[in-house]
């Protein structure tokens, strides 16, 4: 299963791919988490020891020289748009509880005229990810999708897309709405986090009357304090673990659901 979580920053994109990620592996599922935003954070979330110290693939000047034929920085040469990455998950992946974990970094933005060695990469890299991989890829990415591709966005299961009450983030669920129609990618669903009462809820979903909501999940503090504290908050908050909970039977295939209530 391959799951790409966006929104509007500082929604809960990087909480509920963590969180997923432990789900899925305490489930006994074989996980691959990508941490796709250029503000790169999925690993401190997740507890990894010294998150500062993994090198995102973007930066591994001399890989992407070896692979692409090209050094990195360079525009307008000629490199592979097809780089070999089928070896680079096990190689450069880190493992932490069970999850293994790659940082991207800075994916540029295709479209504008950047086909610069990194970006030919990194694509060519989520691609595989995405496409060749057997197991559950949980993808973290920014509120721009636009990286993902069309060929690419056909794997996506599920593209979840995280409000919280607040117009701005709904402005940009549409938005994401509209970017993933655009590359073919219509397997999209809402998790609304951050709530703090029921009009909250009624609020995301009288918001977006025509989304699937896969699961609400609370505003707590102490995940707050978890942050500050600067402990792993996915261990924090039972309420929000619980709602995730939720959020993954949702998730799971209709024939594995069934065979789980027999
Ligand atoms: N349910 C919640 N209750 C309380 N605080 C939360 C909740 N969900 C997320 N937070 C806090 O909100 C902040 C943003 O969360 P997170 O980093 O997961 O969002 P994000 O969408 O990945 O942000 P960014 O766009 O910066 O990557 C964090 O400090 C996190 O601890
Ligand atoms: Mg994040």
């Amino acid at each position: 299963m391959k799951i790409a979580i966006s929104g509007k920053g500082g929604v809960g994109k990087t909480l509920l791919a963590a969180l997923l990620s432990k789900i899925f592996v305490e489930s006994g599922y074989s996980v691959l988490a990508i941490d796709a935003d250029p503000d790169a954070n999925l690993a401190a979330t997740l507890g990894f020891p010294n998150p500062e110290k993994i090198t995102p693939i973007s930066e591994m000047k001399a890989l992407i020289e070896e692979r692409t034929g090209v050094q990195s920085g360079q525009v307008g040469s000629f490199f592979k748009l097809n780089p070999k990455v089928d070896d680079l998950p096990e190689k450069y992946s880190v493992r932490y509880d069970g999850i293994k974990l790659m940082v991207m970094g800075r994916v540029k933005k295709g479209g504008s005229g950047c086909y610069c060695p990194e970006n030919a990469m990194l694509q060519t890299l989520l691609a595989h990810l995405l496409v060749a991989r057997n197991e559950v890829v949980i993808l973290d990415m920014e509120a721009g999708i636009e990286h993902l591709g069309r060929g690419t966005a056909k794997a996506v299961d599920k593209l979840i897309v995280v409000v919280e009450p607040g117009r701005r983030s709904i402005e940009t669920a549409y938005a994401i709405n509209k970017l993933a129609q655009d590359i073919g990618l219509s397997n999209i669903a809402v998790v609304g986090n951050k709530l703090r009462s029921q009009s909250e809820k009624e609020f995301l979903i009288s918001s977006l009357p025509d989304f699937e909501f896969l699961g609400f999940i609370p505003y707590d503090q102490a995940i707050v304090d978890a942050d500050l504290a600067n402990v792993p908050v996915v261990d924090s908050s039972q309420q929000v673990i619980n709602e995730v909970r939720n959020i993954y039977q949702a998730l799971l295939p209709a024939q594995v659901q069934a065979e789980q209530t027999k």
